[in-house]
């Protein structure tokens, strides 16, 4: 009987798991001075500066949740913005000779897996093409001439990952962060098209079709074999044409002239982690599911003057928490407020909500701590009591808005237990809460193999949203990739495998430590900086 790819997915997800006693399939050893090059290069694509124009856009954050930004036109300077504040860096950080950058997007180890490509049609002064994104030179690097067939001026970006990047570090379960770091790029890049003004679509495509676009499918351009897999392709700007339909681009691409040759990540890749093959062609995108239109705009419940461009670029994890400081009940509830379909950045996701964050609550003021769930649909919170712990409250919590569906489940202090499920991290304790991200796998990946895809970059997207409110509320946010999945769900009382956790996050009161010393993100490239 041959396997299916659900099943292959199930393995793929149950060796990959992190159990107490055990971590998942990782390399005994890392060898720093062998660690894969952070930046993609392609040598021989004609490389075209973007201008650094972010500091000019004017909007608060307030009111780019609250849609009230008006468009930018769609030319070279709002692409440069996009690009800067979605996957181009944020800082330099300096500890001694240690100098390493990070970017507006945040990556499970820093090790950025995630690509971005643009295809333009019809920017003025940029000749339509697929251009590849190089984050340090904030440029653009141009792998195809294309007369697309639509006129224009039209944008799509496409995001595609290295795999390898990350299994340097984690190995095995280098592909579940890989997933997860996609949907947060995917929430980095809503967030800056939203400080432009501008609408975000995903486009359903195949994998196949999109390495096409992409030239990912060209053996010939990734000499070092450090290949590249597809990952999503999304439209943005100013106006968004009604058709979705990207076959015109695919044929064009295909006969495309095309141009650049991948760097050599670097370092030999000493171990082949073959399950990770196993799981990305088991997930592969063949059919892609039916898009529904974007979730109504809902008005966002928060003001925030702080300026939209500082706000993305000062978004950090945390690496410690004073284990002191809380959040204020209303804050709280406006925090999760926002991760309801129909904010942005969580306002670009086509599919039904299928992660349902279970809080581990510690320091919200007037809010009794203990866990608690957040089903982000009706349906939800029925297949969560019918999964969870039968003696589970399921209450609703005192001066809790009507319409946000927080439920306390156990009252308690939980810090203790919060850290251990999440790899005996200090920060899943000592922030004002922290939360594991629920799925129901078994039922999604029955429908869909390519769902395992969804859901971690779904994971990933809430992830974002945490991290950007975490600022909004003055506090800082950390994701958490690693977990040990089943004693999660023993605490939760989950006997069947269906709902699995994905992912974790936490959020509160973050220490800084002031020996390491933060640079500016392009002082490297000594272009003034154009305001738009
Ligand atoms: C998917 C994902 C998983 C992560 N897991 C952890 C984790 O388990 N522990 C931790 O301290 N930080 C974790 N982080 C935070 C990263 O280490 C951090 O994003 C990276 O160092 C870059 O820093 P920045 O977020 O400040 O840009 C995770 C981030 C992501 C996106």
């Amino acid at each position: 009987m041959p396997i299916s790819d659900a099943d292959i997915l199930k393995a793929y997800h149950e060796r990959t798991k992190h159990r107490l006693e055990r971590f998942a399939r990782g390399p005994e050893y890392l060898d720093w001075d062998d660690q894969p090059a952070p930046f993609r290069r392609f040598h021989g694509a004609a490389e075209r500066p973007l201008p650094l124009t972010a500091d000019g856009l004017r909007p608060s954050f307030g009111q780019l949740l609250a849609s009230e930004v008006p468009p930018a036109p769609l030319n070279l300077d709002s692409l440069g913005a996009l690009c800067e504040l979605s996957l181009g860096l944020a800082a330099w950080k300096q500890y001694g000779p240690q100098r390493w950058a990070l970017r507006c997007n945040p990556s499970s180890g820093n090790l950025h897996p995630t690509e971005g490509y643009v295809l333009t049609a019809g920017v003025p002064d940029l000749a339509d093409g697929v251009y590849h994104y190089a984050p340090e030179a904030h440029a653009l690097e141009q792998r195809a001439a294309c007369p697309w067939p639509s006129g224009g001026p039209r944008l799509l970006v496409a995001l595609a990952s290295i795999p390898r990047r990350e299994a340097w570090k984690y190995g095995e379960r280098a592909f579940r962060y890989v997933q997860l770091d996609a949907g947060h790029a995917l929430g980095a890049i809503r967030i800056a098209a939203a400080a432009l003004g501008w609408g975000l679509r995903l486009r359903p495509a195949t994998d196949a079709d999109l390495s096409a676009l992409l030239g990912l499918d060209r053996p010939q351009d990734f000499p070092h074999g450090d290949r590249e897999i597809p990952d999503l392709v999304l439209e943005t700007g100013p106006e968004l044409a009604a058709d979705g339909d990207l076959q015109p681009w695919v044929q064009a691409a295909a006969a495309a002239r095309w141009s650049g040759a991948a760097n050599a990540l670097g370092g030999e890749p000493r171990i082949r982690w073959k399950v990770i093959e196993e799981a990305e062609a088991a997930s592969r995108i063949r059919r892609p599911p039916g898009f529904q239109p974007p979730a109504p705009a809902r008005p966002p419940q928060i003001a925030c003057d702080t300026p939209a461009v500082e706000l993305i670029r000062g978004r950090r994890s945390a690496q410690a928490y004073d284990g002191r400081t809380g959040i204020a009940r209303d804050a709280f509830h406006r925090l999760l407020d926002a991760l309801l379909p129909g904010t942005p950045p969580l306002d670009c996701w086509p599919l039904r909500p299928r992660i349902h964050p279970v809080l581990f609550v510690h320091r919200v003021d007037g809010l009794a701590p203990g866990l608690y769930a957040l089903p982000r649909t009706p349906a939800a919170e029925q297949a969560l009591q019918d999964a969870l712990d039968p003696e589970f409250l399921w209450a609703e919590p005192e001066a809790c808005p009507p319409h946000l569906p927080l439920r306390l489940l156990r009252p308690g202090e939980c810090r203790k237990v919060a850290k251990v499920l999440s790899c005996h991290q200090a920060i899943a304790a000592e922030g004002a809460f922290s939360l594991a991200m629920l799925a129901d796998l078994d039922q999604a990946l029955g429908e869909d193999p390519a769902n395992y895809r969804y859901l971690h970059w779904e994971a990933g997207l809430l992830g974002q949203a945490l991290y950007l409110q975490a600022e909004v509320a003055g506090l800082g946010g950390t994701g958490i990739g690693c977990f040990f999945d089943d004693p999660v769900h023993e605490t939760l009382g989950l006997c069947a495998a269906r709902f699995q956790s994905l992912y974790h996050f936490t959020i509160g009161g973050p220490l800084t430590d002031l020996r390491i010393q933060s640079l500016p993100p392009y002082g490297h490239l000594q272009r003034p900086a154009d305001p738009a």
